[in-house]
């Protein structure tokens, strides 16, 4: 029997007591407790139901945070993330900040143990994030004593660990969605995402917006030029495996740190939120931030385009003819449609690097939404071989990021050059707004494999949940991270 300790004992309720590993079945005196609480219901196994109650166990009581596990054959990582979720959530509301954790008794046949101890780390950093930066009554970090009980879990700290630092990513991108549109500006996107890179391996590059214009990227130039706030292009590197070079993976990220669509200006409605349309960008720093702090061994570029779309008299106007990174010459008869043009000049960048595959991470249409509903990412493929797709799938799957591929086909890659006036447009009066964006960004990737993956929808969401409060959620940081940590090892066939 493990001894007992002075702070809450957290322990996962099965739908059958008996469904229990071993280990939890010879705790008698835990199980002669724990039964007629269960069937008076005063603790619930229903998946993700967390209760508190007192357990009489050899002779003194003992206070513990109970949370059910649902039904034990099908349990998945999602349960998971439910679970590890909804308990941190508790403990938080009920400022418990000590806690020992019988782990065994969330334990499944259907998870591996790491997994269990990754999702849990994980949760104890997504779960209970706050964004109250901007309120005068800001309240003091939580943070969570917990002991693995029996110790002998110990060993799975550093998976926990790890767990954590994808959550410390995920929220420092939050951070970065949430934060205003007048502090956060593409100078300061780019001051921030310095500072956070400073004591890593982690190269950073800024591109201010006077060597914007004179290096020759004429798109996001233009973007941003309506703006007192001058773009900036942020460049970042890790090299987890200097010996495979060619197997560099570059990820791109829109980075509006306001979309007010310039003169072909958004209703006051629509205007609202577009504070978030830097989320793209702030997923890829997200992203890199994973991986460098689980050190994986992959090579990575991130290249980040940040600009305010905004009117001026300077500002871009419907009818402008501007000249891409590429040479090419682009009509831009929609103001609005900004984000495919920053992009076609992130994209054309970060195909010098040679990556091996580009995925690019983007706010970029509401047809998205209307197509896929606002949870859903909708991903588009240029020239990736369906195993990696498949194997990226499956991780969204996973984490609970639903995505559904969208195609592009001949008439995006032919209205994309309906410009009476210029080799390219940005925009044409035609259904399927999705894929001819799709269609435009991956133009500049040349011959390079691309992912979009269009997240208007997910980027943000208007409900809390078990992942998080409302706002920017940090979306596809868990699948990417975790696709790159389970792939590294055959980057050889990307
Ligand atoms: N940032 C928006 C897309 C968006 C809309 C993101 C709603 C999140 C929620 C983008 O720059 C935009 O304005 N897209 C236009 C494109 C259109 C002008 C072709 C759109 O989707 O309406
Ligand atoms: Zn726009
Ligand atoms: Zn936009």
């Amino acid at each position: 029997m493990t001894a007992y300790k002075s702070s809450v004992r957290v322990i996962g309720v099965p739908e059958h007591l008996n469904q229990f590993v071993e280990e939890v079945k010879e705790d008698h005196a835990l199980i002669d407790a724990l039964a007629p609480l269960k069937a008076q219901q005063l603790v619930s196994s229903k998946l993700g139901d967390v209760r508190e109650a007192a357990l009489f166990i050899n002779d003194q009581w003992c206070k513990v945070v109970t949370v059910g596990l649902g039904n034990v054959k099908k349990r998945t990582e999602g349960d998971y993330l439910k679970i590890w979720g909804n308990v941190f959530q508790y403990l938080k509301q009920h400022a418990i900040d000590s806690i020992s954790l019988y782990m065994p008794t969330f334990f499944s046949k259907t998870v591996e143990i790491e997994k269990v101890f990754n999702i849990m780390g994980l949760q104890q950093e997504q779960a209970i994030y706050t964004f109250d930066s901007y309120k005068s009554d800001k309240k003091a970090p939580y943070r969570i004593h917990i002991q693995l009980e029996p110790k002998t879990w110990a060993n799975y700290e550093s998976v926990m660990l790890d767990g954590r630092h994808l959550g410390h990513a995920i929220n420092f991108a939050r951070d970065l969605g949430n934060m205003p549109p007048n502090i956060l500006t593409p100078e300061y996107f780019a001051t921030l995402v310095d500072e956070r890179f400073k004591t890593t391996n982690v190269t950073v590059d800024i591109k201010d917006g006077t060597m914007i214009q004179q290096e020759g990227f004429g798109l996001l130039h233009a973007v941003g030029k309506g703006s007192s706030h001058a773009p900036r292009l942020i460049t970042l590197e890790y090299k987890g495996n200097p010996n495979h070079q060619d197997q560099t993976i570059a990820l791109v990220g829109k980075g509006i740190t306001y979309d007010s669509g310039g003169y072909s200006i958004k209703s006051k409605n629509g205007m609202p939120t577009m504070k978030f349309d830097m989320c793209g960008a702030a997923n890829v720093v997200g992203m890199i931030d994973a991986i460098q702090a689980l050190q994986l061994k992959v090579n990575v570029v991130g290249v980040i385009a940040a600009a305010e779309n905004m009117i001026a008299p300077h500002a871009m106007k419907p009818d402008d003819v501007f000249t891409a990174l590429s040479g090419e010459t682009v009509e831009v008869p929609n103001t609005d449609a900004e984000g495919r043009l920053v992009l076609a000049d992130a994209s054309y960048y970060a195909n010098q690097y040679q990556p091996a595959l580009i995925m690019d991470f983007a706010t970029l249409t509401g047809a998205a939404i209307v197509a896929l509903g606002v949870d859903k990412t909708a991903v588009f493929n240029k020239g990736v071989s369906t195993h990696i797709l498949d194997d990226i799938l499956t991780q969204t799957r996973i984490w609970g990021e639903p995505t559904f591929e969208l195609p592009i086909t001949a008439t995006e890659r032919k209205q994309i050059k309906k410009s009476d006036v210029a080799d390219l447009t940005n925009h044409v009066n035609a259904d399927g707004k999705a894929l001819f964006a799709a269609a435009f960004i991956t133009h500049f990737s040349g011959e390079t494999p691309h992912l979009h993956f269009d997240i208007a929808g997910p980027a943000t969401t208007s409900k809390a949940s078990y992942k998080g409060p409302k706002g920017a959620t940090g979306v596809m940081i868990s699948t990417i991270v975790h696709y790159l940590k389970h792939t590294y090892g055959k980057v050889t066939e990307l």
